[in-house]
């Protein structure tokens, strides 16, 4: 697996994220696994934020996170969590787990992140189960032509220090494009930072049909 290792922004999202939640992202996650159950995978766990979060119907946790700072953190914070979590080292496009094991897998602030988001998107449908669900909490692009093209400009400079954040993915585009039904989306603006411009977000729920399906290779 590639080594996807940022240990300068680890350790400033390590400092920075309790006030980002405190600024709000704490509510948000809570929304985006309330309703969830069963067998879940988080992927780009981070600290484990969401761990306290996860609803009581949720049996178990797999959560993937692929810096090892980040995932040092996680794993004591996951033995506060309020379901039993597991943190491996895996990234999303290659997530340990078997085709329709999990009932939800969990993208919070990391599909802006990830290397290739139709190769995670593609690993997400594989491991939910048909019916399974997507629960996200992503920035992505703006709908305003301007501010589009500013972070067009912005992300290569910005993704260097940022652990590799895109500021400029159509996420939700993205979801739909690899195949999943989204149920319901909110789009809003959320300033991550006291001096951060606010940046356009998404959040919700989107159904897996299934694995995809691979390309039949007959006998010649
Ligand atoms: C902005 S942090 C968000 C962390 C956490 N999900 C949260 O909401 O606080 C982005 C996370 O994505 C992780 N990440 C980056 N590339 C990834 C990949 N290809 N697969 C899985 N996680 C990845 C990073 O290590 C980091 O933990």
């Amino acid at each position: 697996m590639d080594r996807l290792q940022h240990p300068l922004f680890a350790r400033a999202f390590a400092r920075a994220v309790g006030a980002l939640d405190r600024r709000g992202a704490a509510e948000h996650r809570s929304r985006v696994l309330a309703g969830l159950h069963g067998s879940v995978i988080e992927i780009g766990a981070g600290t484990g934020s969401s761990f306290p979060l996860y609803p009581p119907a949720v049996t178990h946790v797999l959560a993937l996170e692929p810096d090892d700072y980040l995932r040092g953190v996680a794993e004591e914070n996951a033995a506060t969590a309020s379901v039993p979590v597991t943190v491996v080292d895996a990234a999303a496009e290659h997530i340990p787990a078997g085709t329709g094991s999990a009932d939800a897998v969990v993208a919070s602030l990391v599909l802006c992140s990830v290397r290739n988001q139709a190769e995670a998107l593609a690993e997400i449908r594989r491991v939910l189960k048909p019916g399974g669900t997507l629960a996200y909490y992503e920035h992505v692009r703006s709908n305003r032509p301007l501010l589009a093209r500013a972070e067009d400009l912005l992300t290569p400079v910005w993704g260097r220090f940022m652990g590799g954040c895109h500021l400029n993915r159509d996420t939700l585009g993205a979801i739909t494009a690899a195949g999943f039904i989204v149920e319901g989306n909110v789009r809003f603006n959320f300033a991550v930072g006291r001096l951060n411009p606010p940046l356009a977000h998404i959040l919700g729920t989107a159904t897996s049909p299934g694995p995809v399906p691979q390309a039949r290779t007959d006998p010649a």
